[in-house]
């Protein structure tokens, strides 16, 4: 199955790390990302998973939780999370989805079998407090995510979903911002009371809403 942006993330019931999870009940009223990493103790999942950790704080203050998988069980995702600490310097602080079934990599269209005959690739899944598909992102195995993006991301479509702005190439937090081309001048106004700077009619720039 392949998930468009604008789809019903699809629900599911699932084992986990820190227990069955029902995903939409799960997710609650913020925001999610879903992550599959191709196998346990394998070297790049491993550094992965040890950045989220790190990161958990940054997801929490953005109101959106972490949810990884793979394509093995939670027992052995249990036995691989002590190298993840030992090597990483963190523990595992989000669940672990078990999928030895293949369950859930199905449903998401996580396998994608030119590149990996049985095991997820490195997908990523930003769902919306709507429980809509904000953001997809597929890696191959042999490249680690960069997370930081993936933070990045969030505070764009935070920004487009509370603020009615785009974020331009580069973005970063607290840069300026586009508004969207479907406001119009007048409903900007009441918008934007400051202002903003109209280098065409269609790429018109002002401060990051606070
Ligand atoms: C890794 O996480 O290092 C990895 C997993 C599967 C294939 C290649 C690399």
């Amino acid at each position: 199955m392949s998930i468009k942006l604008g789809d019903t993330a699809p629900d599911f019931t699932a084992p986990s790390t820190q227990g069955d999870i029902k995903f939409h009940q799960w997710i609650g009223d913020g925001w999610a990302v879903l992550f599959s990493h191709p196998k346990d103790f394998t070297p790049v999942c491993t550094t992965e998973l040890g950045e989220v950790a790190k990161l958990k704080s940054e997801f929490e203050k953005r109101h959106c939780k972490v949810i990884g998988l793979s394509v093995d069980s939670v027992d052995e995702h249990e036995k691989w999370a002590s190298d993840i600490e030992e090597t990483q310097g963190v523990a595992l602080n989000f669940p672990l989805i078990g999928d030895p079934d293949r369950s859930v990599a199905n449903l998401y269209g996580m396998i994608h079998p030119k590149a990996l005959d049985t095991l997820t690739v490195r997908s990523v899944f930003v769902i919306g407090p709507d429980k809509k598909v904000k953001l997809t992102l597929t890696y191959p195995a042999s490249t680690g995510r960069n997370f930081q993006e993936i933070l990045r991301t969030i505070d764009s479509l935070q920004l487009t979903a509370k603020h009615q702005v785009a974020t331009p190439v580069n973005w970063k937090h607290g840069e300026d911002v586009i508004i969207v081309p479907a406001l119009s001048d007048e409903q900007a106004k009441e918008k934007f009371p400051g202002g903003w700077k109209t280098l065409k009619p269609y790429l018109r720039v002002v401060a990051q809403p606070k």
